[in-house]
């Protein structure tokens, strides 16, 4: 071939690769073009909502119940259990009715290709709160098809903006709570990353002021309703510019509000390496993060106190609130035929939070003493997730058996005097 004819062959290529990209990028800039429309929807729907729900004013108050995927059902047929035995007055006063949605699982997404199947969202959306035991989140290369996560779905389609999860080692001084923003960041558009050129993956990451006002506003009231008076961001705003930047933009302008709370700011990193510090993990109190950092940082935390299995999150929104344990399914252990071993604990303390979110607070607090009790101080059984521990029902009896004591309080109360002294 002579010269002049190769170097045209190459030419050509070389446009034929530049318009192949601008291919790409155009429709990449489409992709984005509909994510923004779909957002700005978005924001004019949680700029139109009303306030909070007031259960003293809802009969009956309606609590589903979804039992998810491996461990899913066992753990939480036992926190229902508690909450049907505390709450029996009220069911039979027509107060409280408990619904069970079955469907929330595994086999049924995938069959609906949905990350929640029709008619459980349908039947959910009928309730007003929701005990959800955890449910399988497929990955990239798992034998599922890659759905998106029923929590993060249903953490959107309900909008519970708040994800709370409370840690407490009293022996150890701790006692947190962390706010984390639960329906952006990462997780907002987490389905809808593009390969956008062949080798070449972007995820959004998005961050709204309304989103972030309403999540910090509520770590704030919770501080100045409990007394507390620190509140601590977490993000990595130094490096995560513009949507961490204004997480906490927002954090420090309506910390202005609160003059008597201390409002301070770390980065995920270093806050990281804090919580294992036992001089200075004690100092902090109330917690608000976007979606990511309060992922990791949660199950840091409830580490110190037992582990996932012992730790319970509330998500919160203005007309629903769902209540669920902070691990996941653990199809490992169904697998190894160990079902019956799995922790309750998280499950109950997520109805414990339950029962303090739909008003009944005295009943919250003797569950969460009990818990203390058989989990943290008396310990007579003990959960191992293995038949070297006692069966998650029998734990279940145990804290049955605690909360029908009449010197329940005084018992708690020698206990946490006890810790404190050893501190
Ligand atoms: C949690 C879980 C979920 C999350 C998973 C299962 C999608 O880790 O509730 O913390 O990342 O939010
Ligand atoms: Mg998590």
């Amino acid at each position: 071939m002579p010269r002049g004819k190769k170097a045209e062959k190459a030419e050509k290529k070389v446009s034929k690769k530049k318009d192949e990209i601008k291919e790409y990028i155009k429709k990449a800039k489409e992709h984005f073009g509909k994510i923004l429309e779909e957002q700005v929807k978005r924001l004019e729907e949680i700029q139109k909502q009303e306030d909070f729900i007031d259960y003293s004013k809802v009969k009956p108050i309606i609590i589903g119940v979804m039992g998810g995927d491996g461990i899913g059902p066992f753990i939480t047929s036992e926190a229902q259990r508690v909450l049907e035995h505390l709450l029996k007055d009220e069911i039979e006063k027509g107060k409280v009715e408990f619904r069970v949605i079955e469907g929330l699982t595994i086999e049924k997404r995938v069959e609906e290709m949905r990350p929640i199947p029709l008619k459980v969202e349908e039947e959910m959306k009928k309730c007003h709160v929701l005990l959800k035991g955890p449910t399988t989140t497929p990955r990239k290369g798992d034998p599922w098809p890659n759905i998106e996560s029923a929590n993060v779905a249903m953490r959107k389609i309900l909008d519970l903006f708040a994800n709370v999860r409370p840690v407490r080692v009293p022996s150890e001084g701790i006692d947190w709570i962390f706010f984390r923003e639960n329906t952006e960041d990462v997780y907002a558009l987490g389905p809808y990353g593009i390969e956008a050129l062949p080798g070449l993956a972007i995820d959004f990451k998005m961050i709204t002021r309304p989103g972030s006002e309403r999540i910090i506003r509520l770590a704030f009231e919770h501080a100045k309703k409990t007394g507390k008076n620190r509140v601590t961001a977490v993000t990595k705003a130094n490096v995560v510019k513009t949507t961490d930047g204004l997480f906490l933009e927002t954090f420090y302008n309506i910390a202005k509000e609160y003059p008597d709370i201390q409002a301070d700011d770390w980065y995920i990193d270093i806050m990281t390496a804090k919580l294992v510090d036992p001089k200075r993990r004690t100092e902090f109190q109330v917690f608000v993060t976007p979606n990511l950092y309060g992922d990791i940082l949660t199950d840091e935390a409830a580490e110190f106190q037992g582990g996932v299995g012992t730790a319970g999150a509330a998500n919160i929104g203005k007309r629903y609130a769902m209540f669920e344990a902070i691990h996941g399914s653990a199809p490992r252990m169904v697998q190894e035929g160990r079902t019956q071993y799995a922790d309750p604990s998280s499950m109950i303390k997520a109805g414990a939070m339950l029962l303090e979110h739909i008003g009944y607070v005295d009943l919250a607090k003797k569950l969460n003493m009990a818990l203390e009790i058989c989990g943290q101080y008396e310990r007579k059984l003990v959960v191992t997730g293995r038949p070297t521990g006692a069966t998650g029902r029998a734990f279940c009896d145990y804290i049955l058996e605690t909360l029908a004591d009449p010197r329940l309080e005084e018992r708690w109360n020698e206990y946490q005097e006890k810790a404190m002294k050893k501190e």
